[in-house]
């Protein structure tokens, strides 16, 4: 019997595959590949989609974070607050701007800590990363009273959450600036590499078009040193098409994780638990168990594929080694870090591969 995949994208590949060589005809046509006219057309979808006022489609959720980064100032000297739980980009983000990443604790939603984000604020401070991991929004209301209370700007690095709802409104579109990824695998995903930012202030919004345009507004004059980091049209094309659907496979996205949540009942497995107030869009599915490579083992032997995410927090890495971290620091991402297990999740995994999953989960001796 064939394995459950943990991700197949092909399946989705094949919903639109005419629409995308259709519209990659187009940009092939108009040889529009960097930068151009099907970057600014998904720009104006994508804020329109994400209820923010404006969008700059970049090369890379990291480019994102980065740009997002420098639009509000972050450099040399400063400190921004960042989870130790997420992928590690979202400190890359602050490195680049010559700033210091603060990790900090998450909360039972595997998310920033509110109130070890308090403790940590520094003079230094400029800046509270909230990420909203596997696409569970973060505790925005709090952290907006902390940033504001402290004079802070609140980031959302939403590259996991494209969709999701906090309080009715979208992830993006709360934060000072978010930074999304359209990295294959994610939510929105491109057929390469993609970032975007979201914001409602014209004026960082002008600053990152112009850093990603080599610092330049028009050709050939550069007002500072910028970047490369221009969208490419084909990769827009695919995400304007892609971004019709989001919300439909988000929704086939819920409806698996709601039949593992109403099936999968293994005492020795921690189900992941949903914030009040939030509509997560379910990147990953993450559950935790005592001794997860016994699990992964059990479950690959029952046909079923999963992965981690992710093995070791940030504060742990051996890049940011310098920075003097040890363990114990982060008590609750260090543990989440050594008993997560992601579960197969997209929106086109069949009933019957679901039910493979619950189970393998429920007959799992843990
Ligand atoms: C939470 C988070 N932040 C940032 C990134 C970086 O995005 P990219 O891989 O597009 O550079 C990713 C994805 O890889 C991510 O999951």
């Amino acid at each position: 019997m064939e394995q459950v995949p943990f991700l197949n994208l092909s399946r989705q590949y094949q919903q639109i595959q005419a629409d995308v060589h259709r519209e990659w005809d187009q940009v092939l046509s108009q040889t529009a590949f960097a930068g151009g006219p099907f970057v600014t057309r998904f720009e104006e979808a994508f804020a329109r989609y994400c209820q923010s006022e404006y969008a700059a489609g970049v090369n890379t959720g990291t480019s994102a974070l980065h740009l997002a980064m420098l639009a509000l100032g972050i450099g040399p000297g400063d400190e921004v607050i960042v989870p130790g739980n997420t992928f590690v980009a979202t400190a890359w983000g602050v490195s680049y701007c010559g700033a210091t990443p603060v990790f900090v604790d998450c909360d039972e939603y595997h998310n920033l800590d509110p109130d070890a984000t308090e403790q940590a604020i520094t003079k230094q401070t400029k800046a509270i990363a909230g990420v909203h991991l596997y696409g569970q929004p973060c505790k925005l209301d709090e952290l907006r009273v902390i940033a504001n209370r402290h004079n802070l700007y609140l980031i959302e690095d939403a590259a996991q959450a494209h969709g999701a709802l906090y309080k009715g409104r979208r992830a993006g579109s709360i934060g000072d600036i978010a930074a999304f990824s359209f990295y294959p695998g994610k939510n929105l995903g491109a057929y390469g590499e993609g970032g975007g930012i979201t914001t409602n202030q014209k004026e960082w919004i002008d600053h990152i078009y112009r850093l990603r345009n080599h610092g330049s507004d028009q050709r050939y004059y550069h007002e500072e040193i910028g970047y490369n980091m221009r969208m490419d049209g084909l990769q827009a094309a695919v995400l304007s098409i892609k971004l019709n659907h989001l919300d439909e496979w988000n929704d086939g996205r819920r409806l698996v994780a709601s039949n593992y949540l109403n099936n999968i009942n293994n005492p020795g497995v921690t189900m992941p638990k949903v914030l009040d107030g939030t509509v997560p869009v379910w990147h990953l599915f993450v559950v935790q168990t005592a001794d997860r490579e016994r699990m992964m083992r059990h479950l690959l032997d029952k046909g079923v594929q999963s992965a981690l995410h992710y093995p070791v927090p940030c504060h742990l890495q051996k890049a940011y080694a310098f920075l003097g971290y040890k363990e114990g620091d982060l008590p609750r991402s260090e543990a989440l870090a050594s008993t997560c297990v992601s579960l197969p999740m997209f929106a086109e995994l069949t009933q019957e591969e679901q039910e493979r999953v619950i189970d393998a989960v429920n007959s799992y001796n843990a």
